[in-house]
């Protein structure tokens, strides 16, 4: 059984209101089922709050109501005054501005907007992205987070060496509300060392091979922590990491892993490891490298119908690249381009006249969500390219779509010829 501390006991007596309360019932079984002995204070929580599996199932638009139901699992209606910890929040299950674009109905789009409400009222932060890293939610190495959304989780452990383990809708909110976690997972030190070794023999320079060694190793460390050791100087930009991450976190479930001389608690291999012993050894080389492209890559007919990128959604570095790519260019009249970001990026994409080059080009550069989520794709796609693993991954199984992978500018090409030319070189 957990222990509580005296204000963990006030919670969960009811001293500290009802949303405490409740919040502290489901924390108290969650810490049980993890074998936690305590809980431990956050004041970083990357919540999931804009979305529902199954939205149309949904009519409650009272956000008292929806949140006391689907976060905090009771049909008692708990008003909650303010959440306590920082937060941001994952995606909406629409862009908010352009979920017309999306083909989102006018009752999904209310419920989104009683969501946005019930945010505001409560101190949610409406970032809507599944990069919170990239707009302000950067915890430092050490700090005790709770961050839900698979490809942003290994972000908060490897790359910046603060700790978290992969929070659900449903763990993250009575986090938020009372500011505990468990003390359990990726918290504790021991379960942060590395216990497979992938001996990279390639150089991987760019954001498409980063992309391909994460896919490898996630479906090869499954849920293990990998340590990635690299036969080449070079230090991974924040865009490949992400790739890594998504593409990791989507073949296996990889929330921690280690780059040798790159990563925060791996200055050496020795310090990657620590006391553990090596489970297993694998080689990525070319042999490798060719076989999850081709694993990626499940399409047969080369005219495609949406070329959706930005998955995790675009940093500023990956927009100013994908403007200079399509400025001055068509997009094909038969093709849908979408560039994924977040809304605070695009901001500064409209100040800095990419928005519009975008848009003079035939594309759109959407916010807040994603089409995989909520299953929303312009109607007719058969056949999708993108330059994310995760996006490849998931759009045969979520939506039944053809796939096409590659880099950013075999993407656009494909944007503006209507046809897959891209090729493993
Ligand atoms: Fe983000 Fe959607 Fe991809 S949530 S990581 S853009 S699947």
């Amino acid at each position: 059984m957990v222990k509580l501390a005296k204000d963990e006991h006030e919670m969960l007596e009811g001293k500290h209101g009802p949303a405490k309360e409740r919040a502290m019932e489901i924390l108290v079984q969650y810490a049980d089922a993890l074998g936690a002995e305590r809980f431990i204070d956050t004041n970083n929580v990357h919540l999931f709050v804009g979305f529902h599996p199954y939205p149309e199932m949904v009519t409650v638009r009272d956000g008292d109501e929806l949140a006391s139901k689907f976060l905090l699992d009771t049909d008692e209606k708990i008003v909650v005054d303010y959440v306590k910890a920082f937060n941001t929040t994952h995606i909406f299950a629409m862009d908010l501005e352009r979920w017309q674009l999306m083909g989102a109905s006018e009752s999904l789009h209310e419920l989104m907007e009683s969501i946005k409400s019930y945010c505001i009222r409560t101190g949610i932060s409406l970032t809507s992205t599944c990069t919170p890293y990239q707009v302000g939610n950067i915890p430092t190495k050490g700090e005790h987070c709770a961050w839900t959304e698979s490809s942003a989780v290994p972000f908060c452990n490897a790359v910046l060496g603060a700790r978290t383990n992969t929070e659900a809708a449903h763990s993250a909110f009575p986090i938020a509300l009372t500011g505990k976690v468990p003390l359990s997972g990726f918290h504790l030190d021991e379960n942060r060392l590395g216990d497979h070794l992938v001996n990279v023999e390639i150089d991987v320079n760019s954001v498409m091979d980063w992309y391909l060694l994460g896919y490898y190793a996630g479906e090869r460390s499954q849920l293990a922590v990998p340590v990635i050791n690299l036969s080449h100087e070079m230090v991974p930009n924040i865009s490949m990491l992400k790739g890594f991450n998504a593409a990791g976190a989507s073949s296996g479930g990889i929330m921690m892993y280690h780059v040798v001389g790159v990563t925060p608690e791996a200055p050496t291999l020795e310090a990657a490891f620590g006391h553990n012993k090596i489970k297993e050894t694998l080689t990525y080389g070319q042999k490798e490298r060719r076989q999850t492209y081709e694993t990626l890559n499940c399409a047969e007919d080369h005219n495609v119908d949406l070329v959706n990128i930005g998955c995790p959604h675009y940093s500023l570095e990956q927009l100013r690249e994908v403007t200079r790519l399509l400025d001055g260019k068509k997009v094909q009249e038969n093709v849908t381009l979408w560039i994924w970001t977040a809304h605070q990026l695009k901001a500064i994409a409209d100040r800095n006249g990419y928005t519009d080059i975008i848009l003079k080009a035939g594309g759109q550069l959407m916010t807040d969500s994603c089409p995989l989520n909520t299953n929303l794709f312009p109607s007719g796609t058969k056949v999708v390219a993108t330059d994310s693993a995760k996006h490849a991954h998931y759009a045969p199984a979520i939506a039944g779509l053809g796939v096409w992978f590659g880099s950013m500018k075999e993407c656009i090409d494909a944007a503006i010829t209507g046809k897959w030319r891209g090729e493993l070189k």
